[in-house]
């Protein structure tokens, strides 16, 4: 893996617009070096990254297969950073390390960490870029993972960083694993292509919409559905990528309306954390914003429902056993995902498929 430099001041590469910043993030060939944002993927690497984690999971159903992917980079260690809750993206990052051999290392509550003592979070990261080879962060702090990408790529010891979740802003590993759940949802019957993706819920503050919603523009005919009270809609930045990127999408307080439409109804909870009791949200009914019995009539049988997870009562329990419901699938997709994205960045793919081919 050739080392990437960000290699000019730290205010200019904040200010590039985010597609500017993709040339200093991607290593030869378009495979991602930091894995920050949504903007990275393109079509032919999500189709790479689907193939590849297809693989893997193949591999590891023997035990001759796990033997083998556990040697691949089990000369590397990785640091999950996770300074927000996590249950799903650190399991699965941890597990997807696991399956490659890789050794971890785990901050979870920097009060454990020398940060308590006053240390700056740029001195924690650089730290463990002396003892690992590779950092899977997640934060509350928008921005973050992508300075500290900076940080260490101008330091003596410049090692990948992971985005696992920045603030209200971005998580690509999420809507790496939603792409693959839908690709792999459709794939008998015409693949991800002209098709209704309907994202519910608190769309304002939800990072995984806005990541997904980016990656979406990469697969044709892809008409993108918000459906929120005024109050939680998506971000008009993404709705002016949308326009600039010529994609039919549509703003809706009307879930009924929309439902009979959709190939894919994508769920999110309210974000609550982000605010208090006093915020005017509070007031806002959600009710109609939920998926239960009713809503189930009004699906397609063909459509799917998501949700990245962790549900409050936006999805009634009683929705769980129907075929219709991806989201536990959707969670153990994500394991498989990251490790293809990791197997990626640190240049296995070729030994992957080899063995994938040898061994069919
Ligand atoms: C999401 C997140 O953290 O953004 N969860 C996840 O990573 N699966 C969604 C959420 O917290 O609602």
């Amino acid at each position: 893996m050739r080392k990437m430099l960000i290699d000019i001041p730290w205010e200019t590469f904040r200010a590039l617009p985010l597609a500017e910043k993709v040339p200093y993030l991607n290593q030869a060939g378009c495979v991602p070096y930091h894995t920050l944002i949504a903007q990275q993927f393109d079509r032919a690497l999500l189709e790479r990254l689907g193939t590849l984690a297809n693989s893997i999971r193949t591999i590891a159903k023997t035990r001759s297969g796990t033997d083998f992917l556990r040697q691949l980079i089990s000369h590397k260690r990785a640091m999950l950073y996770f300074s927000q809750p996590s249950s799903r993206t650190f399991l699965s990052f941890y597990s997807a390390c696991q399956i490659l051999g890789m050794q971890t290392g785990e901050v979870r509550d920097t009060s454990t960490s020398s940060e308590f003592k006053g240390e700056s979070c740029e001195d924690s990261v650089r730290t463990f870029s002396s003892y690992f080879d590779l950092i899977i962060m997640r934060s509350p702090e928008k921005g973050l993972a992508e300075h500290m990408s900076w940080v260490l790529s101008n330091s003596d010891r410049p090692i990948p960083v992971i985005n696992a979740g920045s603030g209200q802003d971005q998580h690509p590993t999420q809507a790496l694993l939603d792409i693959y759940t839908l690709q792999r949802s459709f794939e008998r019957s015409g693949g991800l292509r002209d098709r209704t993706v309907v994202m519910v819920g608190d769309l304002a503050r939800g990072r995984t919409v806005r990541s997904l919603s980016q990656l979406l523009v990469n697969f044709p005919n892809i008409r993108q559905v918000f459906v929120a009270p005024p109050v939680f809609q998506v971000g008009q930045d993404i709705q002016e990528m949308l326009r600039a990127r010529g994609v039919d999408f549509e703003i809706t307080s009307d879930f009924h309306g929309v439902l009979p439409r959709a190939d894919a109804v994508y769920m999110t909870r309210i974000q609550d954390e982000w605010d208090d009791e006093t915020h005017p949200s509070r007031q806002v009914d959600i009710s109609a914003y939920k998926f239960g019995a009713r809503e189930l009539k009004l699906l397609r049988p063909q459509a799917i429902i998501m949700h990245p997870l962790p549900r409050r009562d936006e999805i009634a329990v009683e929705v769980d056993h129907d075929p219709r419901a991806m989201y536990w699938r959707q969670m153990r997709n994500g394991m498989w995902i990251r490790a293809a994205l990791i197997a990626l960045t640190f240049g296995c793919e070729n030994r992957v498929l080899d063995f994938h081919r040898a061994n069919l």
